[in-house]
């Protein structure tokens, strides 16, 4: 392993003030629910604020549940196809040969040679984010917003990954920003266990840019319209 210590950056908190950062934050809402079960708990309350549930962006006061299960699933559409498309892209050589991500961060082979897989596992997190939110989402009433149209500017396997911290120290923000105005405190666990996991998505991949996992004791929290603003370089178009 390198001499890592003194390559870490500890001075970007989650890495999210670089121009190109996006905030991690509201990936992390539901991706736990699934594997606790909390898909059942999420489904099971009464609706609330149902009918702005597919408008994509409520008030600035007071968006309902739906509302921000929707904004939540933008991102979580995001990243998922993110990952998805690249991972089709770039194989095992690319993640883990010379001058690849894994062999820059990892020089021992069990961690260099398991790259590939960690970003395999991060694609189906994010599916499962995706999933377990759309269901979510129509239990409550309201239309699930569907996967857009991405434009995502990398061209090489380390773009790939730098990007990637990007979106992920962007989900980290979102799903701290949003989760406070979540009502239905079953929905806010489920949330809350996504949010981990996109804290653990975003540290792994710190890492892999030189920076410290764990940037600062507090992360910082990202408004809807400051995320949607950051997310909204990368799409296209909607649905
Ligand atoms: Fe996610
Ligand atoms: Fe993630």
């Amino acid at each position: 392993m390198k001499d890592s210590t003194s390559e870490l950056d500890g001075t970007q908190g989650s890495g999210i003030d670089d121009g190109t950062d996006l905030g991690t934050d509201r990936r992390g809402f539901l991706s736990t629910a699934a594997k606790i079960g909390g898909g059942a708990a999420l489904l099971s309350f009464g609706g609330t604020g149902l009918a702005a549930a597919a408008d994509g962006e409520g008030s600035d006061d007071d968006p309902s549940d739906v509302e921000i299960l929707n904004y939540a699933l933008t991102l979580e559409h995001l990243e998922h196809a993110f990952y998805r498309d690249a991972l089709q892209t770039f194989d095992e050589e690319d993640f883990e040969g010379v001058y690849s991500p894994g062999a820059m961060i990892f020089n021992s082979p069990r961690p260099r040679y398991g790259t590939y897989q960690r970003f395999e596992r991060i694609r189906d997190d994010e599916k499962a984010h995706v999933d377990v939110i759309s269901q979510t989402v129509e239990k409550l009433g309201g239309t699930p917003v569907q996967e857009a149209e991405y434009d995502f500017p990398y061209d090489d396997v380390n773009g790939f990954v730098g990007l990637a911290r990007t979106f992920e120290n962007l989900g980290v923000a979102a799903y701290a920003g949003a989760a406070p105005m979540i009502d239905n405190k079953d929905l806010l666990s489920a949330a809350l266990s996504i949010h981990s996991v996109e804290a653990r998505h975003a540290g792994y991949l710190n890492l892999h840019e030189y920076r410290l996992p764990y940037p600062d004791a507090f992360d910082p929290a990202k408004t809807m319209e400051e995320v949607l603003a950051a997310a909204g370089q990368f799409i296209v178009s909607d649905e």
